[in-house]
């Protein structure tokens, strides 16, 4: 046989690839970490969920999380996306999991795969499918047979196909760990006797899968024989798994939070997680995850709940649109850079606990070659500390570690962040500028119009003399049901004329209702993420004679979480008709016609196919503040590549298409006008409402549609709206980097890492700087802000200090000015020879704009 030397190459590289995928990998532990290939390694992991994004956007956000300085992808396995009905498997486009490991592995990282199946996730029903609820004698989470049986046969499906591809570690595999069951520890004796064998059943069945590499449980502070149980926080400097072998390893550390309609904005300081990362490093861990790095979009209806929202930005590094979260971002690559330089120094040397000051201490490690690593921590929530470790002395921020590779020089400090911020915009395109007119010869934009009727299409599924439970109902096949009786209301009653003294008082276990009457929307009301239950007290119009009620009662996302999750219902308890002549009409046992779901979902009609089932009304003026109306319009991508967001601020509440595709569920509810602080600051314990923004606005206004899912043109927009919208102010919105900011003070860290890393030694006096760089394709066209001397504020909003050097801004502008990125040292020739305001920490801060 013949072969060109080209073609002996790929082959002889084929041949070594696939000898070294074939080199299974030995994944073991001991107290200190896990040991791959004989190799005690410290791991940086990153949770990015597969069907929380879609295949397009996989390559780029593992590439990112690598590039991000992470070791490894986590995810879980989402057991309801995968078997919609029992014994029916589903893993294409965004369940692909086989191929979202390929991506993973081909990128050379290892994955933790976290099967659960039982997840969380602020995922619908937690993960497991809502059938299982259903086949008779299942309780979730505890020693029962069905439930055990179910949950083994799909984590033995899962394992199955791992090892199939080779995916284990220990077959050559990127998969390094697998969890079983999550957060069971800390709700496993609400289950009573049933609690702890499950848990212990859990364990072992895994373990007899023998997939070669170690099993995890978090929060299960009884995981048995080689379990390793794991911390899920903001902080697990402090735990210590249950056993002296094994090693400290934090499953979910929260980078920021999730949300749900109604609430505010959370956000974590980029300082604070990575003062918890040093922290936990510094006292032994040796395998942290974010949860999340990349959140993502909880697309369709696969949110859990109820009320978290479509968006799973989750605050995270990489934000829901793909894009890096700067600071965010940045200062975790350097923070992870920073740890990567300790590794071997860390997981052989010696540890010494040294105390530099009340609330400082520094943990030393040193081993036999000489290396010297130490993380000198200043643990006061509120004062700045000069510290002296080793004849040196170190200025530390109050809650904050600096990272010390050689004991001497501070290669970080979790809260001088270095890198630059982004600003990022949400750039409005008219929906009006991508519509198609209909014809060359008509000018016209069209929009097709369907109503949906306030009730029963076509027949009842069934009539009943009670209300009966919402989800036990629709078993999640969709999130309406109608609830619909008559009421008879005699000519003589005051309120036909005395105006509308008629109240409808209704009570609902969750989560929202529109209430109609006579096809007309009375009123609407809904629980929130706190409280599911809630009431409605509306005036209403009757007419005499025969009055037709209909309640649409709506989930908005199921329970996710919690001991007994599956049996919180939901829907309409009690309803009530007051102002009559004879006090309250109590309809709570009327008898009420029921249909599952609206016309147009039964059809389809977000759907090719669907569509044409209905009668459409094309008009070129859509109607505006109309419930009940699906709107179809046909639409071109927006121009350029950046990211899109649907802008449905004007809208009500309901459900959106593109082209056939579910966005998800939109409902621009405004968060709470009080509970937002006018700064954050980073210093101290974080809670999840430490440093929420975006009172009173939206909790969501803008909805990720992948670029993935446009076609250039003649792309079909569908929109349910329930209670009324003006759908002429939606827009199609690109998400762009607007402008970049920088902040560095003389006392930060002036070490490049990547030459650190390349051997190069350091001499005193080099200053910190300040590196910007705008998105691709982009400038800096003009420089908003720049100040030498004490500058203050934060992006956005600095403002000049006392101390100022005058041609602060010329020193910067002819350095960045119509430049894609650009560089401002400290050192600056012109900086260095000003004499300016003695004794005071010189600062440096830009603001520019990209364009
Ligand atoms: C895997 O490594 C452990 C210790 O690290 C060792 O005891 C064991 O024999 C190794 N197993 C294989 C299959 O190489
Ligand atoms: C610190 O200084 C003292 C006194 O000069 C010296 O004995 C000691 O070796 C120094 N320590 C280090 C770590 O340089
Ligand atoms: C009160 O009046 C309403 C409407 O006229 C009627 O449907 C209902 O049966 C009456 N209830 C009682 C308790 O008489
Ligand atoms: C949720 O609703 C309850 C009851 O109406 C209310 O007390 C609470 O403040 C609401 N929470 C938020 C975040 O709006
Ligand atoms: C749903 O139906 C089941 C079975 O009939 C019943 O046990 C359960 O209590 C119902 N759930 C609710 C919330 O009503």
């Amino acid at each position: 046989m013949a072969m060109s030397s080209s073609s002996l190459l790929i082959f002889f590289s084929l041949l070594c690839f696939s000898i070294s995928s074939a080199l299974a990998a030995n994944v073991t532990y001991d107290h200190r970490s896990l040991i791959i290939d004989g190799r005690r390694r410290l791991i940086i992991s990153t949770s990015i969920h597969y069907p929380r994004s879609v295949p397009e956007m996989w390559p780029r956000l593992v590439a990112m999380a690598k590039d991000g300085g992470a070791d490894a992808i986590e995810t879980y396995v989402f057991w309801n996306g995968h078997e919609p009905s029992p014994g029916n498997y589903y893993f294409e486009d965004r369940f692909d999991l086989v191929k979202f490991v390929e991506i993973v592995r081909d990128a050379g990282m290892y994955l933790l795969l976290r099967i659960g199946p039982f997840v969380a996730a602020e995922w619908n029903f937690g993960g497991v499918p809502v059938w299982l609820h259903y086949v008779p004698g299942t309780v979730f989470r505890t020693d029962n047979k069905n439930f055990k049986f179910y949950m083994e046969k799909f984590l033995t499906l899962i394992v199955d196909m791992m090892k199939q591809r080779r995916f284990f570690a220990s077959q050559g595999g990127p998969i390094i760990l697998s969890q079983v069951e999550n957060e069971y520890g800390d709700i496993e004796t609400v289950y009573g006797e049933g609690g702890k064998p499950y848990a212990m059943w859990a364990a072992n069945m895994a373990l007899s899968k023998n997939i070669g590499v170690p099993w995890i449980m978090c929060q299960q502070y009884d995981a048995p024989g080689p379990v390793i149980n794991t911390c899920n926080s903001f902080y697990c400097d402090q735990f210590t798994p249950n056993s002296l072998d094994k090693p400290k390893i934090w499953t979910e550390n929260w980078p920021g939070w999730f949300k749900t309609f109604g609430s505010r904005n959370p956000h974590r300081p980029p300082e604070d997680i990575a003062f918890a990362v040093a922290r936990f490093f510094q006292k032994g861990g040796s395998l942290q995850n974010y949860y999340m790095y990349h959140g993502g979009t909880n697309f369709g209806r696969t949110s859990g709940g109820p009320f978290i929202t479509t968006s799973y930005d989750y605050d995270a590094p990489i934000d829901e649109y793909g894009l890096a979260r700067l600071p965010k971002w940045a200062h975790l690559k350097e923070l992870h850079k920073s740890i990567k330089l300790c590794e071997s120094t860390m997981l052989f040397g010696m540890s010494t606990l040294l105390h530099l000051g009340h609330q400082q201490e520094a943990n030393v490690y040193t081993d036999s070659s000489g290396n010297c690593v130490a993380f000198l921590a200043n643990i006061d929530e509120v004062n700045d500390k000069l510290v002296d470790f080793q004849n040196r002395s170190y200025h530390l921020p109050a809650w904050s570690v600096s990272i010390l590779p050689d004991c001497k020089n501070e290669a970080f400090n979790t809260a001088k962040i270095r890198s630059q911020t982004s600003m990022v915009d949400m750039v409005p395109e008219n929906l009006q500028a991508t519509m198609k007119s209909p014809s060359k010869f008509s000018g016209d934009l069209r929009w097709d119009i369907f109503m949906e009727k306030a009730g029963i299409w076509e027949e009842p599924d069934f009539v009943k003399e009670t209300l009966v439970d919402h989800i036990n109902t629709t078993k999640d096949s969709t999130d309406y049901l109608w609830y619909t009786t008559s009421l008879h209301v005699d000519e003589r009653e005051d309120f036909l004329y005395a105006g509308s003294k008629g109240r409808l008082i209704l009570e609902s276990k969750g989560h929202a209702v529109h209430a109609f009457i006579n096809q007309e929307l009375q009123g609407s009301a809904s629980g929130n993420g706190t409280v599911s239950p809630f009431k409605l007290e509306t005036p209403i119009t009757l007419k005499a004679g025969k009055n037709e009620i209909a309640l649409l009662s709506m989930t908005v996302g199921l329970q996710n979480a919690g001991p007994f999750f599956e049996w919180v219902g939901a829907g309409l308890t009690s309803v009530k008709i007051s102002g009559f002549r004879n006090g309250t009409v109590d309809l709570t046992s009327a008898v009420w016609s029921y249909k599952v779901g609206l016309e147009g979902e039964h059809k389809g009609v977000y759907n090719i196919d669907g569509s044409s089932k209905v009668k459409w009304i094309s008009m070129s003026e859509p109607p505006r503040y109309k419930p009940l109306t699906w709107y179809k319009t046909v639409i071109d991508a927006p121009k350029g590549a950046e990211p899109v967001g649907l802008d449905m601020n004007h809208m009500g509440k309901g459900q959106a298409w593109l082209n056939g595709k579910a966005i998800g569920r939109y409902w621009p509810r405004k968060g709470p006008r009080h509970g937002c602080p006018a700064s954050c600051n980073y210093r101290g314990k974080f809670f999840p409402d430490k440093c929420n923004n975006g009172c009173g606005e939206p909790t969501q206004r803008w909805y990720h549609v992948p670029r993935s899912w446009f076609q250039p043109s003649g792309n079909i927009l569908v929109i349910f709206e329930e209670k009324g919208g003006d759908p002429t102010k939606i827009a199609l919105s690109r998400r762009r980097v607007t402008g970049v900011c920088g902040l560095v003070s003389e006392n930060y860290p002036s070490i490049d890492l990547e030459s650190w890393d390349r051997g190069v030694k350091f001499e005193d006096g080099t200053k910190a700087s300040i590196h910007l760089k705008c998105p691709e394709r982009t400038q800096i066209s003009s420089v908003r802000f720049a100040s030498f001397g004490n500058p203050s504020g934060i992006c956005g909003s600095y403002i000049q200090g006392s101390c100022h050097y005058p041609h602060s801004a010329s020193v910067v502008e002819k350095a960045c000015l119509n430049k894609n990125e650009c560089v401002v040292s400290l050192s600056e020739a012109k900086f260095v020879t000003t004499e300016l305001c003695d004794g005071v920490t010189k600062t440096l801060a830009i603001e520019a704009a990209c364009d």
